[in-house]
């Protein structure tokens, strides 16, 4: 298997995820609330693992190890683009978070900015996806040998692995410091 395989398939999950928070934004519209618990999976989903288990195995890997190919323009700045475009989903579930915040605590005002970021993040991952998929992962394997790919390909699984502690871990040291 090549080693954006694993990346194509998170793809389909994060799809998934974003048709669920595209039915709660219908939701929203014709109920006027929120379902708070679904968004805060939505939040950790996108936190664990759009962000650290697949931006963290494109950044941390596949990213790392392509700078150090001679990489043709167009594919550096696709590249910066996909960086730049991480930091921004961030900042955006970042501020999802802080309106899912509010309304739960009764600023029911708050339900407009969960629109208009949940909107953001609806309208932002299909794009994003489609750059990677369409535009960016074949061209780049080109860079790497059969052999790389395999490394790249085991470091991924090995990245994998560790995320479940990682997240918990997390959990029960929040916990403890309340
Ligand atoms: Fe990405
Ligand atoms: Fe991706």
């Amino acid at each position: 298997m090549k080693p954006i395989g694993p990346l194509m398939w998170e793809h389909r999950l994060i799809e998934r995820m974003v048709s669920l928070l595209n039915r709660e934004l219908k939701s929203i519209d014709t109920n006027h609330m929120a379902d708070v618990d679904l968004i805060s999976t939505g939040v950790d989903f996108f936190r664990t693992y759009a962000d650290r288990t697949h931006h963290g195995k494109e950044e941390d890997i596949l990213f790392r190890d392509l700078v150090k190919k001679p990489l043709s323009q167009e594919h550096t700045r696709i590249m910066n683009e996909l960086i730049a475009e991480h930091i921004y989903a961030r900042k955006t579930v970042g501020a999802l978070v802080d309106a899912k915040n509010k309304y739960k605590d009764g600023d029911s005002a708050s339900l407009k900015d969960i629109v208009k970021y949940l909107k953001e993040l609806i309208g932002f991952y299909p794009v994003h996806i489609e750059k990677e998929d369409k535009h960016f992962f074949f061209p780049i394997l080109d860079y790497f040998s059969r052999q790389e790919q395999d490394a790249m390909l085991q470091e991924f699984w090995d990245f994998d692995r560790k995320l479940i502690h990682e997240k918990y871990q997390k959990i029960v040291d929040g916990l403890e410091n309340r």
